[in-house]
């Protein structure tokens, strides 16, 4: 396979829809290997059969401390050690009034989008350390510097993921590990697809992002040359 990431792995969770699936599309495009993460196992078969041979559908609840651990395992057997792109895209999106939102929705949040990929970053970070290369991308959002009423899940885990993001580009500048923090802001995906964006007051479906617009800037950030580190990415529609 020819591309500019030819030879090279990826693992990209929520990879079955939205940003997560236009990412795995567009790494495997440039030739990576691409390993799909996601719950419904079905839906994911699916989607990387669509992309080819070179993705893999590795079913995985990434809330499930347990699950992560196991396909941790599977993935560096697949590869044979760590992959040489992580994305970290899995993301839920609760909305709902401080005193409306329960206690289980606030750290399903909190599981989903900032303690796996904490997981994930802790599963490879040592075999990257020993190989002296590795790019952790971390799909954050605009509610990661930007506060929203009804946000406080999100925004909790959101501002808690580029915090984290942003020690760990501190910790492993000069190891040859590279990290991305890409931000979108709003994007037409399934995400809205249970959600009234009215709202929110955000713009209709038909003015957001693609989800190929960020599936382009992981895609730039993890093709610069190895002196390279693009340090945040952040996306609005024009
Ligand atoms: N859409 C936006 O407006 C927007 C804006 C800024 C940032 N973002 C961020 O971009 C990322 C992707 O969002 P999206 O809009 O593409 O979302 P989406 O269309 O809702 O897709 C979410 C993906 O994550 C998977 N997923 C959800 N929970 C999971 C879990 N517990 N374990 C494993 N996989 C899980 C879903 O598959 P299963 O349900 O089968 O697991 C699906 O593949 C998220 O981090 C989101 O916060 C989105």
């Amino acid at each position: 396979m020819s591309g500019a990431l030819a030879g090279r792995s990826a693992v990209v969770t929520g990879a079955s829809r939205g940003i997560g699936l236009a990412t795995s599309r567009s790494l495997s495009g440039e030739g990576a290997r691409v390993l799909m993460l996601a719950r419904g196992a079905k839906e994911l078969r699916e989607r990387s059969a669509d992309i080819g041979a070179a993705a893999v559908a590795l079913p995985c609840d990434v809330s499930d401390r347990a699950g992560v651990a196991v396909a941790a395992q599977h993935i560096a057997a697949e590869l044979g050690g760590a992959p040489d792109i992580l994305v970290n895209n899995a993301g839920l999106f609760i909305l709902g009034r401080i005193d409306a939102l329960s206690q289980d929705d606030f750290a399903a949040s909190l599981d989903v989008n900032l303690i796996a990929p904490f997981l994930l970053i802790r599963a490879f970070l040592p075999a990257m350390r020993e190989r002296g290369d590795g790019h952790i991308v971390t799909v954050g959002s605009i509610a990661d510097r930007q506060i929203f009423p009804e946000n406080a899940a999100y925004a909790a885990s959101k501002f808690g993921l580029r915090g984290m993001h942003e020690v760990m580009r501190a910790e492993l500048r000069g190891t040859g590990i590279r990290t991305t923090l890409v931000s979108p802001g709003p994007t037409d995906t399934p995400l809205w697809n249970s959600m009234e964006t009215g709202r929110t007051g955000l713009p209709p479906r038909t003015a957001m992002l693609s989800a190929e617009a960020t599936a382009d800037a992981i895609l730039y950030a993890v093709t610069r040359p190895a002196t390279v580190n693009v340090d945040e990415l952040r996306l609005t529609r024009a």
